[in-house]
């Protein structure tokens, strides 16, 4: 079976630079240039839903220069590509804490998903200064909020209740989490989300990533069987 929703930790952009001699703002700026293939090429595969980690709450913790050539490159991607997702019928959104973010960068994040609110073809989500373990004490403090104030009973709280009030509210979880660069661990991305996802690992960095990897990812996937604590098909029918 072909994944619905694909998510992906788009790491290696810094060493992927240092390998060819070349300043790391280099590598983040031909990770952008993988993005759009990705997206183009996760369009093509009929998949339904794309989420990339683009910058973690965690990121903020490198040098002052670096930070502000990611967040120029965030400008960029929306200011360029908005018009062309939007003609491709792609629908945009955005996880992550977004209060503390500059100004203008909180209105082209609402402009990209508010231009696109109606766009059925695609989604896209963008994972910008995101952190689970963030995403997941602000769901808790605003479910801790509403039973304060008594809008809601602690034992009216479920998985669906909690899954709402998370940033990732009324997207489906990823069947299948990617990670480029070779490093094999989550970076506090989708912890809740990722309860049953299947996993694959990619030697390559990220801006060498292409349209073979993402299908060599999903025929790695689609060769697996996900149990979800079950027992397998083969078991299944002894
Ligand atoms: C991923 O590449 C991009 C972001 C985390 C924003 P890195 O910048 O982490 O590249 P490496 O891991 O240092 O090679
Ligand atoms: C995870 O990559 C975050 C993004 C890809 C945006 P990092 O490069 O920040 O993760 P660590 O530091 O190697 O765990
Ligand atoms: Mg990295």
């Amino acid at each position: 079976m072909k994944p619905a929703h694909v998510a992906i930790i788009m790491d290696g952009n810094g060493r992927w630079a240092e390998a060819r001699g070349l300043p790391r703002r280099a590598g983040h700026r031909a990770g952008v240039e993988a993005l759009r293939k990705a997206v183009r090429s996760v369009g093509e595969l009929g998949v339904d839903w794309l989420t990339v980690y683009a910058f973690s709450s965690e990121n903020w913790s490198r040098p002052r220069s670096e930070v502000n050539d990611l967040m120029g490159l965030l400008r960029l991607f929306i200011r360029r590509d908005l018009a062309e997702l939007h003609q491709n019928g792609v629908r945009v959104r955005i996880v992550g804490d977004r209060e503390n973010l500059e100004p203008d960068i909180k209105s082209l994040l609402l402009e990209a998903e508010n231009l696109t609110a109606q766009n059925t073809a695609m989604n896209l989500v963008i994972a910008f200064n995101y952190g689970a373990r963030d995403e997941i004490l602000r769901a808790a403090k605003s479910l801790m909020r509403k039973v304060q104030s008594g809008e809601m009973e602690i034992d009216a709280v479920d998985f669906d209740t909690f899954g709402n009030h998370l940033d990732t509210a009324g997207i489906p979880d990823p069947d299948l989490i990617i990670r480029t660069s070779g490093e094999q661990r989550l970076s506090n991305f989708l912890l809740w989300q990722a309860a049953y996802a299947e996993f694959v690992f990619l030697p390559c960095h990220w801006p060498d990533f292409g349209r073979e990897d993402l299908e060599t990812a999903i025929a790695t996937f689609s060769a697996r069987e996900r149990r979800f604590g079950g027992v397998g098909a083969r078991e299944a029918a002894l």
